[in-house]
């Protein structure tokens, strides 16, 4: 996150004598990323942040993963599969590749704390409200956000209303931001960007847990293990920097129209380690009297193209049964496009009311045993006609 943002109590400066009321000092601690040459975080705790009085190594059940071969698309319905426990420890994934993992979680109860040192959490709300708390505060999120989490950075999700919350959770190994074009050389946002800083949300307000013996569980490249921390992580007075959670929600994204067909490329929300994340929220069609009204026939051979169908109706093919809650994975240089009818029926629509999130990943992804089981078989026949 590169816009500066600080809350609470704050020393005069940097590696300065902060005193508690009572006279002792508050524990600073400074997190970065990039060895420190990244984004990074000052915070003052009132307690040690660093004693430990216990570790475990944690064994979650890990997903078995399929190549994509032979190379076909597939269509799944992530909510069909059985969701036990919380968003963290019950998250099943569906894709992956050494770059990323895609997974879907359904649940009502708190998440444990929970730290991923390996990369940043891309976390899309599809439907529920949440507390996100963290040393930072609490970070509220709704329907429609993307919950950006910075890797090192302790969290608990606390659902919140009666619904459940269900998530689309990408695990990334490195650091996300926004796409170099929508800003200034010095990372302000363009006028001409779909979105900016005024609909990025950070956390609200801080927390002063005072429990003893906390456990977190942290996520390393070597596996999970459990800590149990002698004091809480969020006991935090003040804290300041460019490195925190928060959130954007998509239907703050404005979508770029044209005379003729825009290719994706304008729907950029957030760049990741070799993927690219993209929203399709409600918009009018393409405007001259000449412009056909569906994408082209395409392939892209460097990307595997997903999209999660939120809400709304989903302009393709016939027979392909997209329903709110599919997500769709065509692999890198598969071709696809309408129908013959579909390119004359869309012409008399002037507009859609989809909202969809797409991942395009740079390396081939493979699927979960868990996703085929809820993949539609019929999906092949769909591209089995012109
Ligand atoms: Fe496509």
């Amino acid at each position: 996150m590169p816009f500066f943002k600080s809350m609470g109590q704050l020393p005069r400066r940097q590696f300065s004598q902060f005193r508690q009321p009572d006279g002792a000092m508050y524990f600073e601690e400074l997190t970065g990323h990039v060895g420190f040459f990244g984004d990074g975080t000052t915070m003052y705790h009132r307690n040690s942040p660093c004693a430990i009085k216990g570790a475990e190594e944690v064994k979650l059940a890990e997903p078995k993963m399929v190549s994509n071969q032979p190379l076909l698309p597939h269509h799944i319905r992530p909510k069909a599969l059985s969701f036990v426990g919380d968003c963290v420890t019950g998250r099943i994934v569906l894709m992956g590749n050494d770059d990323l993992t895609m997974s879907y979680s359904i649940s009502t109860n708190p998440s444990p704390l929970y730290r991923n040192m390996v990369g940043d959490e891309l976390v899309f709300v599809d439907s529920g409200s949440a507390r996100v708390e963290s040393p930072f505060g609490v970070l509220l999120v709704r329907r429609g956000d993307y919950v950006v989490l910075p890797s090192g950075c302790t969290h608990r999700w606390v659902p919140q209303g009666d619904g459940p919350l269900s998530l689309l959770i990408v695990e990334t190994t490195g650091h996300i931001t926004f796409p170099e074009h929508y800003q200034t050389a010095r990372g302000q946002f363009l006028s001409t960007a779909p979105f900016n800083e005024l609909h990025l949300r950070g956390p609200e307000e801080l927390l002063n847990f005072d429990e003893r013996d906390v456990d977190i569980l942290y996520k390393s490249r070597g596996g999970f293990t459990k800590y149990t921390m002698d004091t809480h992580p969020f006991d935090v007075v003040g804290w300041y920097g460019c490195m925190y959670p928060y959130a954007l929600n998509i239907w703050d994204f404005s979508p770029v129209t044209g005379s003729f067909h825009r290719t994706p490329p304008i729907h950029q929300t957030f760049i990741g380690p070799k993927f690219i994340v993209m929203s399709f929220v409600p918009r009018k069609f393409e405007f001259d009297k000449e412009a056909m009204r569906t994408p082209p026939h395409h392939s892209n051979p460097d990307c595997d193209e997903t999209l999660y169908y939120m809400s709304g109706n989903f302009r393709s093919r016939d027979g392909a049964g997209f329903d709110e809650g599919s997500m769709s994975l065509h692999p890198g240089g598969f071709t696809h496009g309408p129908q013959p009818e579909n390119l004359e029926r869309a012409l008399s629509i002037d507009a859609t009311q989809e909202t969809a999130v797409m991942i395009d990943t740079f390396s081939p992804l493979k699927l979960s045993t868990e996703a085929l089981k809820v993949q539609d078989p019929s999906y092949l026949k769909v591209w089995q006609r012109s």
